[in-house]
């Protein structure tokens, strides 16, 4: 697996394997790398001939500057992890590499970042749409491959890409859990057992929407949600919502698809999950 660094030496790779008609497939990441990310360089592998994971911590899109600092750097073991899946390239850029002088670039998302994670991170998904807009137009890959953990974030992007004119197939996909059903997140790691066990209830507590939505509408669901929830005293419950899966507005009447989508805090670990209804 290669590993760079820079800008020029990536773009120069890029040329040769467009060059001899290669597609490229791109995997952006922040690090600290679990089979989530590991799905998507192996959906990455089975569409494109050349695989490019990056790397890289993005400041702009950090609302708390100590989710931040604490965010894991597993560097070493995420090389090990992706070699051993055959990933291509390894791009790892410095913050000078990315933003030699600092990005003020203002997306107008319309309503869809206004919402949920929207509302609750403010400037979060500007800051996902100023590091993606270097990467995309640096990279130019054929396809980029998003996990539905983040569902709001892969809508972010494919507007993004239809703002910017990126011709850029974004190749959504399913979300990895663990075996006791959390979804897998790198901030999974500084939860302690009792706190992973706890976490681990809201995926049960979100598959019950469905039983629910077939006998109650969308308000009194979400209050029983809200009951459930609020008996795990360890939860702080930020939002959850049933949301139409594209412009992901509420919804006042309940129709398919769906999506319903929440985001928590456990301690001071905030983690987000989502769960698709279909009939
Ligand atoms: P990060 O949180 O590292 O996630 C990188 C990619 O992995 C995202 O597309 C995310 O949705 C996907 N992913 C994470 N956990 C997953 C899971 N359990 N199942 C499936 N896919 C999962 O998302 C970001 O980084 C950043 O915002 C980024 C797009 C790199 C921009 O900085």
């Amino acid at each position: 697996m290669l590993i760079i660094n820079t800008f020029t030496q990536i773009q120069a790779f890029i040329n040769n394997a467009k060059n001899e008609s290669k597609l490229i497939g791109f995997v952006p990441t922040m690090g600290a790398l679990h089979d989530g990310h590991i799905s998507l360089i192996t959906e990455a592998k089975k569409q494109c001939q050349v695989v490019i994971c990056s790397i890289f911590v993005n400041p702009t899109q950090f609302n708390e500057a100590a989710d931040f600092t604490n965010y894991p750097k597993t560097l070493d073991a995420d090389i090990e992890l992706l070699k051993k899946h055959q990933c291509n390239v390894l791009f790892v850029p410095t913050e000078n590499e990315v933003y030699p002088k600092a990005s003020n670039k203002i997306y107008d998302f319309g309503a869809l970042d206004k919402v949920l994670e929207g509302a609750h991170r403010p400037n979060h998904f500007n800051g996902v749409a100023q590091v993606l807009d270097i990467l995309f137009s640096k990279i130019q890959p054929h396809k980029a491959f998003f996990g539905l953990k983040d569902y709001q974030q892969v809508l972010i992007v494919e507007a993004l890409c239809v703002q910017q004119n990126f011709n850029i197939d974004i190749v959504k996909c399913s979300i990895v859990r663990g075996a006791d059903g959390l979804a897998m997140s790198s901030r999974n790691v500084r939860l302690s057992v009792t706190e992973r066990t706890i976490a681990a209830k809201i995926p049960k507590i979100l598959q019950k929407t469905k039983q629910y939505i077939l006998n109650k509408d969308v308000n009194t669901t979400l209050q029983l949600l809200k009951k459930e929830l609020s008996l795990i005293s360890e939860i702080s419950l930020e939002y959850i919502e049933i949301c139409n899966p594209k412009t992901l507005q509420t919804l006042n009447n309940m129709s398919y698809p769906a999506v319903v989508l929440i985001a928590f805090k456990i301690g001071n670990i905030r983690l987000i999950d989502n769960l698709e209804l279909t009939l």
